[in-house]
């Protein structure tokens, strides 16, 4: 509907989790259900946007309307970003995993006599830095940082590393354990924000990851217009 505030946009949304294999039945993973990112893949295609959602292994459906590319792996999804621009918005939401074994095995690794086991990991490119530094940067360049403590300095500290234009702040398992029944965030409905931009922060109350999703997506569309790019 081409009079819909975000017609004629592309808009690269990441979400879910990247998975990255230690042996052939065994892999190092995270969290993420992959609501968050579905829900702003969602409202930007509501308010007209053509989406691309680059997406990790999740069991939600995704939403109508968009350009699904289903990734398992960091490199994968690094690799289906770049292919997708240029992007007027991108969003990334997805827990990308920093790290993926240096040797994956393509066998069941057998278990050693020793008790201490050691796994080289090497580093994973970071996309949105890419994005943030590409050539072909979008006009609006939105990450999120999850943090398990110092929300905002970390927040601050990732939008200036990262050159994006916002970051979206949620604070994450609070506790040490892995029990996911701790965390408040990954794999719920709702979600808790810190909004940054510039040098300023802004705290959202409580509230549905789709109805984060909309007030971002409306904020995105009045900064949009601000650029008078709309
Ligand atoms: O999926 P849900 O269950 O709904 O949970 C939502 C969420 C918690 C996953 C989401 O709200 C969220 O916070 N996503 C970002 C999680 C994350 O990996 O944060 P980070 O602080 O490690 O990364 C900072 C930013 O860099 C993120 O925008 C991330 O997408 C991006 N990144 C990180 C590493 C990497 N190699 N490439 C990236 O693009």
């Amino acid at each position: 509907n081409s009079q819909l505030p975000l017609a004629g946009k592309h808009a690269l949304v990441t979400s879910g989790p990247t998975i990255e294999p230690i042996d052939s039945v065994r892999f190092i993973a995270n969290h993420s259900s992959g609501k968050q990112g579905h829900a702003i893949a969602a409202a930007l295609a509501r308010q007209g946007a053509t989406v691309t959602l680059v997406c990790g292994p999740v069991t939600i459906d995704p939403p109508l309307g968009v350009k699904l590319v289903s990734v398992d792996t960091a490199q994968q999804m690094y690799d289906a970003c770049m292919a997708a621009l240029p992007a007027d918005i991108a969003v990334c939401a997805a827990a990308v995993a920093d790290w993926r074994a240096q040797s994956p095995q393509d066998h069941k690794m057998k278990k050693q006599a020793a008790d201490i086991m050691t796994l080289n990991l090497v580093k994973n490119p970071d996309i949105l830095a890419t994005l943030g530094h590409h050539q072909q940067r979008p006009d609006l360049l939105i990450g999120f940082a999850a943090e398990t403590e110092n929300l905002e300095t970390n927040a601050q500290q990732k939008r200036k590393a990262k050159n994006c234009d916002w970051i979206v702040g949620n604070l994450v398992t609070t506790s040490s354990g892995a029990d996911l029944s701790d965390d408040l965030v990954f794999g719920h409905d709702k979600n808790t924000i810190i909004l940054v931009r510039d040098g300023t922060s802004e705290a959202w109350p409580q509230m549905p990851k789709t109805d984060i999703a909309d007030k971002l997506v409306a904020a995105m569309i009045t900064t949009l217009h601000q650029k008078s790019t709309l």
